[in-house]
């Protein structure tokens, strides 16, 4: 019971452009074992000390707290989230929290084989799964020497213990993804998959991130409307994505286009990277360490009113077409 007269703290997350926070992405480790040259370049090594991880007690209480401010949706992300050890039992202590209703997880699913079983035991139910070409030298181009068997492999267990939906996340390439859509497609087709189109940002290096191979959606979108008839979907999910079906079939196509067509105005979520960093935006620096007050002993009332002050903070949109050289971060540092 209280026992001050300060007024209650209040159960929604509301921004100053009036939208309410939903769903908060968790990034669980900023490693990962392959190398995406649109992610996490060659060569980087800055990566987070253990030390500086928040611990599974850190995070099942920030997310606590959040549940109680009215976020009923959690994505656990990374880097790659299944490198991060333990992870079924983070999450099923996140799935068991009141309020979260939706738990899923995105994955470059190398790993997902062995995994899947237990996470879906903890209470994943939908996972987005990373994969951008069915060809197996193009997939080890992309992604610096990775094995596209372990994907399929991963993507056919995930099937088989049940989750639903899965989702298969395509960054499009000016060079490459035209000539690859059509194989992702009737993969996706075949195995009930639901694929989404992904416009890439410029999340890598400076001066090497994938700025050069970016294309709108539209040509995709275009040159599929010749192929099928599309007509709207009605996928669920937390994110940006604009679901077309082809008609005749229950098979759905994404399309998230941060840059031709940004969805900004309806965001409804924050970022907690793996050292506790709550990030307001995917595009912008703005952000709130949390670990220094959670390792100082906020109180829980405390630290829902330090969330409160972050989010009246987060900033309108972000700024990747007007700021084009600017890269704010590593996209594996914040989770896509
Ligand atoms: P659901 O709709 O809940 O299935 O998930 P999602 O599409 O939000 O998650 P996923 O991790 O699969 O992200 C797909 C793509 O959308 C990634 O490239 C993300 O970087 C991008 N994305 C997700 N949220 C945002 C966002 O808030 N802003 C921008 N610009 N891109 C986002
Ligand atoms: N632009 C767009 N999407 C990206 N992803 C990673 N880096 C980028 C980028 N630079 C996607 C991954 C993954 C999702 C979480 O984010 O393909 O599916
Ligand atoms: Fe929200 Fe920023 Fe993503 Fe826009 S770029 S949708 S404001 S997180």
């Amino acid at each position: 019971m209280k026992t001050d007269n300060s007024p209650p703290i209040r159960k929604e997350l509301v921004d100053p452009f009036g939208r309410k926070i939903e769903y908060v992405r968790l990034s669980v480790t900023d490693k990962c074992n392959l190398r995406c040259f649109y992610c996490l370049p060659k060569g980087f090594k800055d990566f987070e000390t253990p030390d500086n991880w928040l611990n599974f007690d850190e995070i099942e209480r920030v997310i606590k707290v959040f549940g109680e401010l009215g976020v009923n949706r959690i994505r656990m992300t990374g880097g790659e989230p299944l490198v991060r050890k333990n992870l079924p039992e983070l999450a099923s202590r996140i799935s068991s929290l009141p309020g979260i209703d939706d738990l899923s997880l995105s994955t470059n699913a190398t790993l997902l084989d062995l995994q899947a079983e237990a996470l879906y035991e903890s209470g994943i139910r939908r996972i987005n799964v990373s994969l951008d070409t069915m060809h197996e030298e193009q997939f080890a181009d992309i992604t610096g020497g990775g094995k596209l068997q372990e994907v399929l492999d991963g993507l056919k267990r995930s099937k088989e213990v049940g989750f639903k939906p899965i989702k298969v996340n395509m960054v499009v390439m000016k060079d490459t993804s035209l000539d690859d859509y059509q194989h992702v497609l009737e993969y996706c087709l075949e195995n009930d998959f639901t694929l989404r189109f992904i416009e890439t940002m410029p999340m890598g290096t400076p001066g090497r991130d994938a700025s050069d191979q970016y294309i709108s959606l539209e040509t995709v979108k275009n040159r599929l409307k010749e192929q099928y008839d599309l007509v709207p979907g009605i996928m669920t999910g937390g994110g940006p994505a604009k679901y077309y079906r082809i008609n005749g079939t229950d098979f759905e196509i994404g399309f998230i286009t941060p840059i031709s067509q940004h969805f900004c105005e309806s965001c409804n979520r924050v970022r907690l990277s793996v050292d506790g960093t709550l990030y307001l935006c995917l595009g912008q620096d703005d952000k709130l360490e949390l670990r220094p007050l959670l390792r100082a002993g906020i109180s829980d009332d405390e630290l829902k009113q330090a969330i409160i002050d972050a989010v009246s903070k987060k900033p309108e949109r972000h700024e990747f077409n007007e700021k084009p050289g600017q890269v704010v971060r590593l996209m594996a540092l914040t989770g896509g």
